[in-house]
């Protein structure tokens, strides 16, 4: 269901990238200065999105859980977040700006954790479906960043919730998993180097969507 050169209206762009990355205040930025005013803007996140989806992510977040546990939590927080929000949005016309989607479980669960990746499709397939296909987004920034330099931003920045306290290695893997879902979706995903200044980074996202012709 990935539409490639579709229009603005009703697009769904997703934000992924390890913790502390810097996806967030890029979000807001594009929300703010570069989408063109009367076109409504639905900024979201996952988990969350929704009062049940965001009561899922405070267990998720600081509950401890296995990892099965988690996988179902977050998966079903996406279905009330596509079901009451993201879906809603799309066919009103609506651009939605997605701080994390599905891509997050493959990287986080599959990589991460090493949960099995073929429960993780089944999973997708289950709570994506819709008449017409697999919802996807139609674009994934994806925020690339050195775990290293991310882990310092992050202890930085806040007190780490149960995915932050994880080690270097664990968001190594992340970000293989990361990278492995851009290599099996490369229309779809367009890899942001994160590690350049502030407004560098957000040149390049300006760039992505303009070569969609957005
Ligand atoms: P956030 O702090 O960027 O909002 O993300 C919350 C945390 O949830 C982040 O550490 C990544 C994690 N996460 C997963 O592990 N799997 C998922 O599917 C999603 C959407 C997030």
């Amino acid at each position: 269901m990935n539409a490639g050169k579709r229009a603005l209206p009703g697009c769904f762009i997703s934000f992924e990238g390890i913790d502390g990355a810097g996806k967030s205040s890029h979000i807001e930025a594009l929300a703010q200065r570069w989408l063109p005013r009367g076109v409504e803007i639905v900024r979201t996140r996952e988990p969350g999105g929704t009062p049940l989806a965001e009561s899922l992510r405070e267990l998720v977040l600081h509950r401890p859980m296995d990892t099965l546990t988690e996988a179902l939590l977050i998966f079903a927080a996406r279905r009330d977040h596509l079901q009451r929000c993201i879906e809603p949005a799309l066919s009103r016309g609506a651009v939605v700006l997605c701080d994390r989607f599905s891509d997050a479980s493959f990287a986080y669960q599959g990589a991460g954790r090493g949960f099995d990746a073929a429960v993780l499709g089944t999973l997708e397939r289950w709570v994506q479906a819709t008449p017409t296909g697999l919802r996807q987004p139609d674009l994934t920034l994806w925020f690339d960043l050195d775990p290293s330099l991310a882990a310092r931003r992050v202890a930085a920045a806040r007190t780490p919730d149960r995915f932050e306290q994880q080690d270097e290695a664990f968001f190594r893997r992340v970000r293989d998993g990361y990278q492995a879902r851009a290599d099996a979706a490369p229309e779809r995903f367009v890899r942001i180097d994160a590690a350049l200044p502030r407004e560098s980074v957000y040149e390049q996202v300006v760039a992505a969507l303009r070569e969609r012709g957005w």
